[in-house]
């Protein structure tokens, strides 16, 4: 037994296990096979040879959204499906366009914090803490001013002014995956029974079913 725990092989295991298990990317990059069939927690690689500095690019973040919508706000992401070369490294991007007055209504990010940068106009942004405090935590961004979202929390941004403002962020995801709450509580298809909508917001069932309709 002394021999089996000599310091080398312990010093082997460690090496051993911290390989297999690393957090990291394994090699230089994995860009992605976007066609693949195969499914795996990501994309499969592309062939290295067969890489080029397209797979590593993306244009055209300095095109405005447009927000010609309900919300007044709009999303253009450069997330690994945009830009293959993400794979595996997790991180990404986006640029959020808003029209005067315009929001991103409440959302989380499953797989990211979002860290969000103003490049034009003013944003009102906030974010609320899990239970049981469900603190809400805000304040008024203007041009220049950063912000962090922690990864998972319930947060907004709404346009604080007559401009357009426009704001880039970036992500901690390949893939940050995106909750609009309403959506996700009354567009979810098909429909979340509208009684447990009504108990649920202390509210009548036709409330439900009219907020369902919108969604
Ligand atoms: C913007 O979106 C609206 C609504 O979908 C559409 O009617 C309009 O043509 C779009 N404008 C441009 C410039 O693409």
């Amino acid at each position: 037994m002394a021999r089996v725990f000599s310091p080398f092989v312990i010093l082997a295991f460690v090496f051993f296990v911290s390989a297999v298990t690393s957090n990291g990317p394994l090699q230089d990059f994995c860009v992605a096979d976007l066609k693949s069939p195969v499914l795996v927690n990501g994309y499969p690689c592309k062939n290295p040879s067969s890489v080029s500095a397209n797979d590593f690019y993306f244009g055209g973040l300095h095109l405005m959204g447009n927000t010609s919508n309900p919300f007044g706000s709009k999303v253009t992401p450069v997330y690994v499906t945009q830009l293959p070369g993400l794979n595996t490294l997790g991180i990404a991007l986006a640029r959020v366009d808003f029209a005067p007055w315009g929001i991103n209504p409440p959302h989380t990010h499953p797989r990211a914090t979002e860290i969000m940068t103003v490049l034009e106009g003013s944003l009102e942004v906030g974010f609320i803490t899990s239970n049981p405090e469900n603190r809400h935590i805000t304040r008024v961004l203007c041009k220049g001013d950063v912000f962090v979202f922690p990864v998972n929390l319930v947060h907004y941004q709404r346009n604080n002014g007559n401009t357009n403002a426009i704001a880039i962020s970036a992500l901690s995801s390949q893939n940050p995956g995106v909750n609009p709450i309403a959506n996700v509580i009354f567009g979810a298809k098909p429909d979340i029974a509208p009684d447990i909508l009504a108990k649920t917001f202390q509210t009548t069932e036709e409330d439900v079913r009219n907020l369902q309709e919108k969604f």
